[in-house]
This record gives structure tokens, C-alpha cells and sequence, in this order.
């Protein structure tokens, strides 16, 4: 069946000092996550395996998949050592087309919710700088929108396309984004309330496999740094 892996950018520069949004770049732990995820790609997502029925070993074939990234340094950054290969393929009624597995292709849909005038602030400063916004956030996380910036609403809005597409892929997806992006399209595959999404843990350093199925998708996750 087709999968979605979902997972985050390795840690970055604003992830370590506390900053929201940005546009840094991976810390050298980032980097070590971009390494292990390109191994994880390659294990896990490239092939299938089956079992030849003669000799009862695994065989491994090499699948078509897609690597879609946000247009963000660091999620870039954290596609940057999965290999793209062009691999054969070929469907069951005896087609075979070339395919450029893992092409990277960057998608501003992807993007982290903008905050506005708060982007490259802790979580302290805005509430010290910005005390009633901070307020208005803390009341109402999914309506809340930051000044001339989004809101988790705005932020659904605009995944929305992309969701569908995700529907319609046959292949499986990596897609290494946002903690709130990734938010938003845990939220809609699995079938929660929409004020559940803002609050959906989606740690750094793992990979989030959904499966869907008819009423909604298994979840796997893998931590990849332990
Ligand atoms: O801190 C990382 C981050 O991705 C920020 O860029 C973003 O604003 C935030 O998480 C979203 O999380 P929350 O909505 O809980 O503030």
C-alpha cells in the first residue's frame, strides 16, 4: 500500500537558541539526523522486498518514491544526503518507465507557519515584548494569528491542495517539513478534531509512517537518534 513518512528537519541553529521560524541552517546534530534519514530512505523506503517462492530469499527491487522538501534551508539541508537514482519501473500490465526516485522537489506549501513580526523570537521575548498576543495564543492556538503572519487555520487552508495530492500519489512520500505543518497533515490523515491539531506531538528526530486505510491510517514511528 501506498505510505506517507513523515518527519522534521534535523535541528537547527534557531531550534537550538529557542527561535521561532528563520530561515537557519542544520546544527552539526542536525546534520547527523540528515545522514541517518538518507540511510533510513534507503533501507526502508527505496525497495521492496519479496520473497522469491524458488529459493525463499529475499529479493529486493528498487520502487518509486517522492521527496518533497519545504523551501527552507534546514529541510533542504535534511534531504541533502538521500540519493536520487534513475530506476526502472515497471507496472503490472508490462509498462516500463524510467523514474528519478527521491527527486527533491521544494514546495512552499511546505513552508512553517509565518509568525509574523514574532519570527526569529524565544517564546520569553514574545511574551514580554508582545504580553497580550502571547495571551490571545495561549486562549486560542488554532484561530490565533500572529501579526502579519498565519494562523494554524490559515496554515490548514493552504495545505489543503496538498493534502489531496498526497491522496492521489501512488507512490510513497517523504516529506521532511515543519513541526507546524507536519501538525496539520498528521491532524487530517489520522482523522482529528481540528482544535487537537495545534497540540500534536511531533518530535525532532523521527520518522512518522501512515499507512492509510479505509477509516483513516497506521502509524508507525521510528526514532532514528536515540
Ligand atoms: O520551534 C520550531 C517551530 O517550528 C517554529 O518555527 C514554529 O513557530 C513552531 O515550531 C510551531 O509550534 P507552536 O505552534 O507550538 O509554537
Amino acid at each position: 500500500p501506498r505510505t506517507f513518512y513523515l518527519t522534521r528537519h534535523g535541528q537547527s541553529e534557531y531550534n537550538l537558541l529557542g527561535k521561532i521560524g528563520g530561515d537557519s541552517g542544520l546544527t552539526p546534530a542536525g546534520t547527523e539526523y540528515a545522514r541517518r534519514l538518507a540511510l533510513f530512505a534507503k533501507e526502508y523506503i527505496a525497495n521492496d522486498a519479496e520473497e522469491d517462492p524458488s529459493t525463499g530469499e529475499e529479493v529486493k527491487t528498487a520502487r518509486p518514491a517522492r521527496l518533497w522538501t519545504s523551501t527552507l534551508r534546514r529541510t533542504k539541508e535534511t534531504a541533502q544526503f538521500i540519493e536520487h537514482n534513475t530506476i526502472h519501473h515497471t507496472y503490472d500490465n508490462g509498462d516500463t518507465i524510467a523514474w528519478m526516485q527521491f527527486r527533491p522537489m521544494a514546495r512552499r506549501n511546505l513552508d512553517e507557519l509565518y509568525a509574523g513580526t514574532c519570527d526569529g523570537m524565544t517564546y520569553k521575548e514574545i511574551e514580554k515584548v508582545y504580553p497580550d498576543e502571547f495571551e490571545r495564543r495561549q486562549r486560542d492556538k488554532l484561530a490565533y494569528r500572529y501579526p502579519r503572519g498565519e494562523s494554524y487555520m490559515d496554515v490548514t487552508l493552504r495545505l489543503e491542495p496538498l493534502a489531496q495530492e498526497m491522496e492521489r500519489t501512488r507512490e510513497p512520500v517523504l516529506i521532511v517539513a515543519h513541526q507546524g505543518i507536519l501538525r496539520i497533515l498528521y491532524a487530517y490523515f489520522m482523522g482529528l478534531d481540528r482544535k487537537e491539531a495545534p497540540y500534536v506531538s511531533i518530535p525532532l528526530n523521527n520518522v512518522i509512517e501512515l499507512t492509510p486505510h479505509a477509516y483513516g491510517c497506521n502509524e508507525k514511528r521510528f526514532c532514528l537518534m536515540a
